[in-house]
Parts: structure tokens; C-alpha cells; sequence
């Protein structure tokens, strides 16, 4: 029975530049890429939460946190605050900042050597502009105390994958943004992305702050010099929250929003078989990787619900291939349901 090994390489990081986080890897990286936790609101759902972040320790995955880790609505000064009925009771004291993120820091001690970045969302910004202190900055100083391996980002920013392998390089590069606007129910936020495809020139983007699960693999085409069309994919990512509004009474229901999905995706990086570029798939939950596959040619491996592969660079363009495109593009889709 061939051995299963799933587990991500031992991984690092570092800030290039405000903003700019490089994670550095060898072959094989999984990346949960979440946002919208919520965490110290009483409706995040913490079992799923954890059940997600323990499966990133089992894989040794990279954790990304990109806003509204914190809901922190409950201040004294905040206009949003239901009074103390929304906060939880450990959390009803004098120094409500403070326990948000002592707590919360705890909470996390398990997971701290997977959590990669963590950046902030309009809910940390909102206590910033009141009450003159950054939630995400105490929460990543905490946790970087305690060990872990984790960079603070910016509201938007880079994330920067890099693999090596003996002297070969190659770069997936994710740019993020909280997000803004209400994201509607039935767009889904996907019509921001066309903002965000005229800012940005990266493999892969992702927004939260919508509490939307979606996912677009867009093509881009170049023309090369000698006049030969080439395309790569970009990857549109919303992730969602953990948060889990009610569906019968309260804010969300009156404001005409309905029941969200929770969770984010999770990515893997690993090398093509050509050991020339890295491939990205992304996936609703991990699946086993077979041990020899350190190189995307384990076609059988399975499930592979929602999946992208650069164009070969070597491969001239199919003169006519628009049905076995469209047919391809189909399975796909069926796939993602
Ligand atoms: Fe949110
Ligand atoms: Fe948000």
C-alpha cells in the first residue's frame, strides 16, 4: 500500500516591506487561506474554527487571517455595540480590548506555528480610528512572543510563495484584500474582482469581508515577442467567515442577509512535473497527496474538486481546440458543485 504523506515542508517567513510577506518552502505547501473569524463574537462558530485550524497543524499547513479576526463590537464608545448583550461574558470586563486579544492569544497557543499572517479588516480599523489601538498588531506581537512564525499585513497587501529546490526558484504570488461594499446576494462581491484585476498582477487574489465562498479561475493572455499566445490562470478567491449569523431575528435578517457558507479554501503550491514553474489547486478540504508526488504527476490523485494548472511554456497553441476547451471547462464546474 503505497504511503501517504500530506504534510506540508517546513516553511518560513519574513516581511520584505510593509505589507509584503514571503513564505519559503521546498516542494509542497498547503495554505489555508481564511478571513472574517469573528472570533470573540458569540456567534463564531470556535468548532469549526479550530476543527479547521487543527487539520492545519496536522499538514503543517500555513494560515492566513486576512481581517476581521476580531468582531470587537462590544466598546463602550462603539455605536454598534448591543450594549453587553452580545459579548460573551468572560469578555465583560473593564479592559475589553486587553481580554479580547489575551484571550485570544490563548486560545491560539495550539496553532501558533501555523498561523503565517494575520492583517486587519474594517473591524480592527474601526477600533484603531476610536480607540487608538491596533487589535491585529497586539494579537501578532503575542503570538510571535509565544513563537510563532507569524507576519502582520496590512488591510491589503502581498503574500509571496517561494519555492526552492536545489537552485531552482519559482513564485506564486497572492495578493489580498479585506474587501469593502456589501457584496450583495446575489453577485456575491465577484463584480469587485474586476477592480481588483486592474490594480494587480498576481497568480492568485483573494478577498473576505462579504462572508461570500467563492471561487473564479480567470485566464489571462500574453503575446510573446516571437508572436506566440501564452495564458496563465488567475485565481478569484472570496473566503468566507466563521461567523454564523442568525437566520430568524437580528441585524443580518433585517438588513436582507441571508445564511452564509463558513470557512475559507485551501491551497496547495507544489512544483509542475516539468520542475519548472509551481502549480496551484485549490480545494474545500485537504485531500491525501500520494508520497512520491513531490511533482504535480499524480493525475490519480483524488478528489480535486476545484483545480488550475499553468499553460505549459513549451507548447505551441492548439490551432482548434475550443470544444475539448469548453468540454474541460464543463467538468470543472461540475466539479466545484
Ligand atoms: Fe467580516
Ligand atoms: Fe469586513
Amino acid at each position: 500500500m503505497q504511503r501517504r504523506k500530506n504534510k506540508s515542508d517546513h516553511w518560513t517567513t519574513e516581511t520584505l516591506e510593509s505589507g509584503v510577506c514571503r513564505v519559503t518552502f521546498a516542494s509542497r505547501l498547503w495554505v489555508l487561506i481564511s478571513s472574517d473569524w469573528h472570533w470573540d463574537s458569540v456567534k463564531c462558530d470556535r468548532d469549526r474554527l479550530a476543527a479547521d485550524l487543527a487539520e492545519a497543524k496536522r499538514l503543517n499547513a500555513a494560515v492566513l487571517s486576512l481581517g476581521d479576526g476580531f468582531d470587537a463590537m462590544g466598546g463602550k464608545f462603539d455605536p454598534r455595540s448591543n450594549g453587553k448583550h452580545d459579548v460573551r461574558p468572560e469578555l465583560q470586563s473593564g479592559n475589553y480590548f486587553d481580554e479580547i486579544v489575551s484571550q485570544c492569544g490563548q486560545w491560539l497557543d495550539p496553532y501558533r506555528e501555523q498561523m503565517a499572517l494575520v492583517s486587519p479588516g474594517n473591524h480592527e480599523s474601526a477600533v484603531r480610528k476610536r480607540q487608538e489601538t491596533c487589535l491585529t498588531t497586539r494579537l501578532v506581537e503575542r503570538l510571535r512572543v509565544a513563537g510563532s512564525p507569524v507576519r502582520q499585513g496590512g488591510y491589503a497587501g502581498w503574500v509571496l510563495f517561494r519555492a526552492q529546490r536545489g537552485k531552482q526558484t519559482a513564485l506564486h504570488r497572492l495578493w489580498y484584500h479585506h474587501g469593502f461594499g456589501g457584496g450583495g446576494g446575489t453577485t456575491r462581491g465577484a463584480g469587485q474582482f474586476a477592480q481588483y484585476l486592474a490594480e494587480v498582477d498576481a497568480d492568485t487574489i483573494v478577498a473576505g469581508h462579504v462572508h461570500q465562498r467563492t471561487f473564479i479561475e480567470a485566464h489571462r493572455q500574453r503575446i510573446t515577442s516571437s508572436g506566440l499566445c501564452r495564458t496563465r490562470p488567475v485565481h478569484l478567491v472570496r473566503s468566507s467567515t466563521y461567523k454564523r449569523e442568525s437566520v430568524t431575528d437580528g441585524w443580518a435578517v433585517e438588513k436582507g442577509i441571508g445564511a452564509r457558507p463558513l470557512g475559507g479554501w485551501w491551497l496547495l503550491l507544489r512544483w509542475n512535473s516539468d520542475a519548472t514553474e509551481l502549480n496551484a489547486s485549490f480545494h474545500d478540504r485537504p485531500y491525501e497527496v500520494p508520497d512520491d508526488a513531490d511533482s504535480d504527476s499524480d493525475g490519480n490523485a483524488k478528489p480535486r474538486p476545484v483545480r488550475s494548472q499553468p499553460a505549459s511554456r513549451k507548447r505551441r497553441p492548439a490551432k482548434s481546440s475550443g470544444k475539448k476547451k469548453r468540454a474541460t471547462r464543463n467538468r470543472s464546474a461540475s466539479a466545484r458543485r
